[in-house]
């Protein structure tokens, strides 16, 4: 099975580094082998610091199409252009799996229609919260439930500003270099830190929790580039802490979604969620309050949700493939047990 990778910047170079750590316990559960066979980049001469010895590296994403790629990773960001070129491939019935919460969160109706018509996968785990498995976890864990209230930190880089000003006493510029230095800001992180990032993702959660389309237009979205270091103290001697919080609830058929900076007590739970670190309540009828809390950014992380996607997609090829049922309890191939 060939799949090809477009993008090799944070996320790109995680997903590399997880499957080189990892290769042998991923070939187990996809049941088969896999080569990454291209990836693509605007500058094919860079040096990217990852192995990527017998991978095709090109600029050029016709080479892509002519090499009979069965999944597409993509992990390299961008709008209107993307969303064209991942339809295409779904068109083709190529898998898609993408990280992109910015494109997606206008354009994942039109994409999983294209997915659906053609008998394609389109997988986007990594598009909210970095590692943690709440895609996954919405539609296959809670997926039992109504769920009335979606509520956390969703976006990395602001946890991690506000975190260093509210602790540290670091001004609001230092602590954007920082978050920039370890890669969880977007390349232009305007979209973080005027809220917009966690805007997106609170759409692509609340289209997922409450099985409704959602514009993306209509949510209030307000970011944390207008707070100050008085604004943060003033807070702390009040016992409060600031969080940017994204907020969805689902009552009598009515959906309210917003995005701001909000004062928590100190004792909150999520008072106590610091640097890129997200964490996510989520309400439904059955289970009642479930928290999902994890790293929210960076590019091994990320790359772990995208390689889980990667798995998933590939093993359901496989299965596919041999006319198997997939299992869902792991066949358990080792004896871990102590020895005497
Ligand atoms: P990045 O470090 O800026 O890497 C982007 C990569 O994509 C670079 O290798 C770049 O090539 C390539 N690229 C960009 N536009 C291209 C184009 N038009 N044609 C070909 N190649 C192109 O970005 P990143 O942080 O890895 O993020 C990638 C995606 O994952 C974004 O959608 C982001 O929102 C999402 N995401 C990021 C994180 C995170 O923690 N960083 C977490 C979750 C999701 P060159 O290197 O040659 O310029
Ligand atoms: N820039 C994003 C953040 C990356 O800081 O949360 C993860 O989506």
């Amino acid at each position: 099975m060939k799949v090809a990778i477009l993008g090799m910047g944070t996320v790109g170079s995680g997903v590399m580094e997880v499957i080189r750590m990892n290769r042998q316990e991923i070939e187990r559960q996809i049941g088969a082998s896999f080569s990454i066979s291209h990836v693509l980049v605007r500058d094919k001469y860079k040096e990217r610091g990852v192995e990527l010895r017998g991978v095709t590296i090109t600029d050029a994403i016709d080479e892509i199409h002519a090499a009979d790629i069965d999944v597409v990773v993509e992990v390299m960001g961008g709008m209107a252009s993307t969303r064209d070129m991942l339809l295409e491939f779904l068109e083709k019935g190529v898998h898609v799996i993408s990280a992109n919460k910015d494109m997606l969160a206008e354009h994942i109706d039109e994409l999983a229609e294209a997915a659906n018509r053609n008998g394609a996968m389109l997988m986007y785990e990594a598009s909210v919260a970095g590692g943690i498995p709440i895609i996954n976890g919405i539609s296959q864990g809670l997926n039992a439930n109504r769920i009335q209230e979606v509520m956390g930190i969703l976006n990395g880089t602001t946890n991690y500003i506000l975190t260093k000003m509210t602790g540290e006493g670091w001004d609001y510029e230092k602590a954007l270099d920082a978050a920039k230095e370890k890669g969880y800001a977007e390349a232009d992180p305007t979209n973080d830190v005027a809220g917009f990032d966690a805007q997106r993702k609170i759409v692509l959660l609340s289209r997922l929790a409450y099985n409704r389309k959602v514009d993306i237009g209509k949510v209030r979205a307000q970011g944390i580039d207008s707070v100050e270091l008085k604004d943060i103290e003033a807070g702390r001697s009040a016992g409060l802490t600031m969080k940017l919080i994204g907020r969805s609830t689902f009552h009598d058929d009515r959906l309210s979604i917003e995005v701001a900076p909000v004062f928590l007590p100190d004792d909150h739970q999520l008072s106590t969620v610091s640097n890129e670190k997200n964490a996510v309540y989520i309400s439904g009828n059955a289970v009642g309050e479930t928290m999902f809390y994890g790293p929210g950014a960076g590019g091994r992380e990320t790359a772990s949700a995208v390689v889980s996607d990667l798995i998933s997609c590939l093993r359901r090829m496989e299965c596919v493939e041999r006319n198997i049922v997939p299992a869902h309890e792991a066949v358990i191939t080792e004896d871990a047990s102590p020895k005497r």
